[in-house]
């Protein structure tokens, strides 16, 4: 994709001429070629970094285009025998020599961002914002100041609507007008709305458009949407626009801490349920959506839990399992559930018209007791690579 975005880093990077190095001293790359880097704003801190991970990741405009953001350089053309001949640090820029006459250089806050070695080191400085993982009494003690739709154009304000969600899982936004208009105008504002098969945006307690148990009144327990679908869509959108009957109190759970807790009271448990295919389907005239994957899910790189998929509902035959595994896989099974289902752990409230919920389908589990009368509902989902898009722009993940 194209962009005129520019970072800074990058405006301010260039090819150094020879001759701007001469009066700083160089250094000579250790014995197994890797070169040392502690600039001024390290400390005591020192990164050795590879010369094929350097040459790789030179940004000169013949390597980077700076103006998509995407390299230009075939991998097949990386020398593989490539070495620094010298390099100097210039203050905060690394600058190097190659042995092939090319020329990079480096501003190390760029370097200590995008190694792995410089994540590390710079974890302690993180500004990211951490999760608070929640049972019903933290999150009712929350003293949240209200957010309004009226200020969502704030984009400080649109900035603590994701801050909330990345650190709450949820958050709430309050005098939406109790429309389809106003509800889409919100959702709008968050960010696109995904298409799924469900429309953009939903209407539910008006007609029964999908064979969905979660379009009939009766009382759903906490699970995750989408469970079915290859990537479940990642977050999720609840406005209540119409209210007369008794009953239909929205719940939340939050799955981590659920998970969090099963770690500790049944690691076994969480062992099985991480290792574990579940294979989950839905099925309407028209569509056969399934997927397979753990319940608790795993990022590739840090290891941290990034998604829990429980649904009690969108649950396929039991196929993947073989028949002699098949007790396990339900103790294990029960005992995620007996955690998820703890009272203490339930956060119950009314959905009025005019208030918004936006949460984390990655995350928290949602449900609804059961109701009399009428409740509409308005929602839409958002792709979690849109999410962490917004999340990734604002600087929060
Ligand atoms: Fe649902
Ligand atoms: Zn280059």
């Amino acid at each position: 994709m194209l962009s005129n975005v520019k970072h800074s880093f990058l405006t301010r990077h260039h090819l150094s001429s020879a001759s701007s190095f001469p009066h700083i001293p160089t250094s000579s790359p250790d014995t197994n070629g890797f070169l040392k880097v502690q600039s001024p704003s390290m400390g005591e801190n020192v990164l050795r970094l590879s010369p094929l991970w350097l040459r790789d990741h030179c940004r000169c405009s013949e390597c980077f285009n700076s103006t998509t953001f995407q390299r230009n350089l075939d991998i097949l053309e990386l020398p593989s025998n490539v070495e620094a001949k010298s390099y100097n640090l210039n203050g905060e820029m690394l600058e190097i020599q190659w042995s092939d006459g090319h020329q990079s250089s480096f501003e190390v806050p760029w370097l200590l961002n995008n190694t792995h070695e410089g994540k590390l080191l710079s974890q302690k400085n993180d500004q990211k914002v951490e999760k608070t993982l929640w049972d019903r009494s933290i999150v009712e003690e929350l003293k949240l100041t209200p957010i309004f739709n009226d200020e969502m154009q704030d984009e400080n304000v649109l900035k603590e609507v994701f801050r909330r969600v990345v650190k709450y899982g949820f958050a709430k936004i309050e005098r939406v007008p109790p429309t389809v208009e106003g509800t889409q105008r919100v959702c709008q504002q968050i960010t696109r709305l995904s298409n799924t098969f469900f429309g953009s945006l939903w209407e539910n307690g008006t007609h029964f458009d999908h064979k969905d148990t979660g379009y009939l009144n009766g009382f759903l327990e906490a699970h995750n949407d989408n469970t079915y679908f290859t990537e479940a869509q990642g977050l999720m959108v609840f406005h209540c626009t119409e209210f007369n009957g008794v009953g239909g109190e929205s719940l939340l759970v939050d799955g981590f801490h659920a998970a969090e807790q099963l770690n500790r009271l049944d690691p076994e448990a969480y062992q099985y349920l991480s290792n574990t295919v579940h294979h989950s389907e839905y099925i309407e005239p028209g569509e056969h959506f399934e997927a397979v994957g753990p319940i608790l899910r795993h990022d590739p790189v840090n290891r941290q839990l990034e998604q829990i998929r429980f649904n009690i509902y969108d649950r396929a035959a039991l196929s993947t399992i073989a028949q002699t595994d098949v007790e396990q896989y339900y103790r294990h099974l029960k005992s995620l559930a007996s955690v998820v289902k703890r009272k203490e752990n339930e956060y119950w409230f009314s959905l009025r018209p005019g208030t918004v919920l936006v949460f984390d389908n990655w995350r928290l589990l949602h449900g609804r007791a059961a109701y009399e009368g009428k409740r509409v509902i308005n929602g839409c989902y958002f792709t979690r690579s849109d999410f962490m898009s917004r999340a990734r722009h604002f600087k929060l993940v």
